[in-house]
């Protein structure tokens, strides 16, 4: 199968399989992965995270806020070669690990590593990235202070995500944003994810 997943990447698809390696050796090592992720990591990990490729426009600024081990935001600065993205990990380790995986991946002119807690961070970009980070409600609070005029957040949020939407509604409401579900196909494979989209009131177009 590995041939056939690494072929969704098409020209980065020598660069997405030796990310895979990275997360499988040194992933595991640093104790960034669990034991058991070295099977699941091309379905669970790599084109999951691609999966909301479909909301991120053309030329975008992405940040991936929580990025990790770098999911979604390296796989998908593989997948989308037009994306500048910022991958925003507090845990220094983890910044250590992301640098590595960068320059060895030869990512390093349109991705960028920044250490520092999202709601301290101060940059704007027209697309938030976050999987597996917190709840829906704590991470639009941290994360729609990040989005420049006509930004969206997208939060990968599997099978849980109507239901943490309509536990944030109440503060979306309050602070004039609007959410959405989006499904999306799973690429490679015969499955599907979600995602909440989440916009200012007034943002319907997204800029690209
Ligand atoms: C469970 S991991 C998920 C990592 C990756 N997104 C993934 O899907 O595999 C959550 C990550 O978010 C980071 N994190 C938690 N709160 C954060 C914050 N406020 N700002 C930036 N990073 C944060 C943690 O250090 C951790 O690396």
């Amino acid at each position: 199968m590995t041939e056939e997943f690494a072929g969704q990447f098409g020209p980065a698809s020598e660069a997405i399989k030796q990310y895979v390696d990275i997360l499988a050796s040194r992933g595991g090592e640093w104790g960034l992965l669990g034991p058991r992720e070295g099977d699941r990591l091309w379905d669970r990990h790599i084109l999951n995270s691609v999966a909301l490729s479909p909301l991120v426009p053309e030329g975008a600024t992405v940040v991936d806020v929580g990025s990790g081990a770098g999911l979604p935001g390296i796989a998908l600065a593989l997948y989308r070669p037009d994306l500048r993205v910022t991958l925003l990990e507090s845990l220094l380790r983890r910044t250590e690990f992301l640098e590595l995986a960068v320059a060895e991946l030869g990512l390093a002119e349109r991705v960028e590593v920044a250490r520092g807690r999202a709601e301290e961070h101060r940059v704007r970009y027209q697309v938030v990235t976050a999987r597996a980070v917190a709840p829906l409600e704590r991470l639009v609070g941290w994360c729609t202070p990040l989005l420049s005029p006509g930004g969206v957040l997208v939060a990968l949020k599997g099978a849980s995500a109507s239901a943490e939407l309509a536990a944030a509604a109440g503060s979306l409401r309050r602070d004039r944003l609007t959410g959405v579900v989006r499904e999306l196909p799973v690429p490679g494979t015969p499955d599907v994810t979600w995602a909440v989209e989440i916009r200012r009131q007034g943002d319907s177009q997204p800029v690209s």
